[in-house]
């Protein structure tokens, strides 16, 4: 039996929500009171969510003949590739990037081959040329498997990378269907038709599963499989948290409940919201949940088709780091902040701090801790500090960063997201403002079909002459 089928390792695994931080016995008259959390707007959300559960893809977590395919792909290309990129943006990197970096060496491409165990990784998010070049310069094609991933099959970012790497290839005299793997929709899309006409391997996005959603499906899991993380742990972390978010009473539903005290302090004027992990390992777990919370919550319409232009802001910070960046505005600045940390019960390594400069008092009392300790009185003081000046907050602990944590992790995010999607009575999956920007981009680079909108941002005014300072 593996680790995460039994029942001991699971609740020794649970991660937990500590929500004292937010409530009024802490805080004072600016936390919240369990009532606030029961009330009909609440509970009501969570009557819909329950409803609506079975459609949302996102719980439909992927099947064994999916995990076996992408580890069987994972194996052949740990034989054979020296260094593994993706090429993707918003939800088809930033999963992959947080949950590599949560759950492998913080120095890992610097590993030599035999600590590593997998090809260096690298995932490329943007179209600065500057890092395109930059790439090219530390890997070498023919030892490289490219990951190229778009759900949609149009992103102009990722077809743009697309079309570079195939002329790369070709000029070098590769094979393009030996060194790429698309992932994407099984129809729909451009990146399907070249993948047909080239013979490439791919693998499927569900149709009905957005970018944001889709870390625990083949967009992320290749990836995570190739660097030698267990996915199976990881999906079953997810379900063991699915099995735990299981009641429709908001105070009982820990996901319910998150959504539910980011809605009710978004209503009272905290309209940012912070994501400070305690651990460097979790820090771009802060980006993906940027971008979960960012583009499903931030919306114009309601599903009636009325103007609500809603949304909590999300702020990525760092703990400690942000203790002596950001902190100072936290705790005296306005009350428009609700900040989450995410903590960790038991680090995986344990550096003592040594007895040192005993002549220095102020010195040497570090002594005889450890950075453990100092990392986790540090994650206390700053939650205890800011309840102290009225500022709720709560903590997420994580008894350790692993597969089956992260996989809790990720769950845990999406349900609350699409819970708060149904308190703000918004589609928490669609992403139309984000597809105006691309629209322009077609039309500005000549996209065939899109010589209207060309016309029209011509005509617009520009204001270059009138505004624009030297
Ligand atoms: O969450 C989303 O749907 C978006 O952020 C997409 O992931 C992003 O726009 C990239 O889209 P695609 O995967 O279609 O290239």
């Amino acid at each position: 039996m593996k680790r995460y089928e039994q029942p001991d390792f699971q609740q020794a695994m649970r991660i937990r929500l500590d929500v004292n931080h937010m409530m009024q016995e802490c805080v004072g008259e600016k936390g919240l009171c369990k009532a606030d959390l029961q009330a009909p707007c609440y509970q009501k959300a969570a009557e819909r969510a329950h409803a609506k559960r079975a459609q949302w893809a996102f719980c439909h977590l992927p099947e064994d003949a999916v995990l076996t395919q992408i580890e069987t792909m994972a194996a052949q290309i740990r034989r054979q590739c020296e260094a593994f990129v993706v090429f993707g943006i918003g939800g088809s990197a930033l999963g992959p990037m947080a949950v590599h970096q949560a759950l492998q060496h913080l120095h890992y491409n610097e590993l030599p081959a035999e600590k590593r165990g997998g090809p260096r990784f690298y995932v490329e998010d943007n179209v600065d040329p500057e890092r395109m070049a930059a790439l090219l310069d530390v890997i070498d094609p023919g030892k490289t498997c490219f990951n190229v991933i778009t759900k949609s099959g149009s992103t102009s970012e990722t077809m743009a990378q697309m079309m570079i790497l195939t002329r790369l290839l070709k000029d070098r005299g590769l094979d393009v269907a030996e060194h790429v793997i698309a992932t994407t929709d099984a129809e729909k899309g451009n990146l399907i038709q070249i993948a047909k006409r080239l013979g490439l391997r791919t693998l499927y996005v569900p149709s009905d599963l957005g970018g944001r959603f889709s870390e625990l499906s083949p967009v992320g899991l290749l990836s995570a499989a190739v660097c030698g993380i267990d996915i199976r742990e990881m999906v079953a972390g997810a379900a063991f948290m699915d099995t735990r978010l299981q009641s429709q009473d908001v105070w009982e539903n820990m996901a319910y409940l998150e959504g539910a005290m980011q809605m009710e302090c978004m209503r009272r004027g905290r309209n940012i919201a912070v994501m400070m992990p305690y651990a460097d390992s979790l820090k771009l777990m802060a980006d993906w949940y940027a971008q979960l919370w960012a583009e499903s919550l931030g919306k114009r319409y309601n599903w009636q088709g009325d103007v609500v232009a809603v949304g909590q802001t999300p702020v990525k910070a760092l703990g400690v780091t942000d203790q002596h960046s950001q902190v100072q505005l936290y705790v005296e600045g306005p009350d428009d902040k609700v900040v989450t940390f995410i903590g960790v019960d038991a680090y995986r390594a344990q550096v003592p701090i040594p007895l040192e400069y005993e002549q220095i008092p102020d010195v040497a009392f570090l002594g005889g801790h450890s950075l453990n300790e100092l990392i986790a009185a540090e994650l206390f003081a700053t939650g205890y500090a800011l309840a102290k000046a009225g500022k709720p907050n709560k903590t997420i602990f994580l008894p350790e960063v692993n597969a089956f944590t992260i996989g809790q992790l990720l769950y845990f995010f999406e349900m609350a997201t699409a819970y708060a999607g149904e308190v703000l009575d918004i589609n928490a999956f669609d992403q139309p403002g984000v597809e105006g920007g691309k629209q322009a981009t077609y039309a500005l680079l000549g996209k065939p079909g899109f010589e209207v909108k060309k016309q029209e941002m011509d005509a617009a005014p520009k204001g270059k002459d009138a505004y624009r300072l030297a």
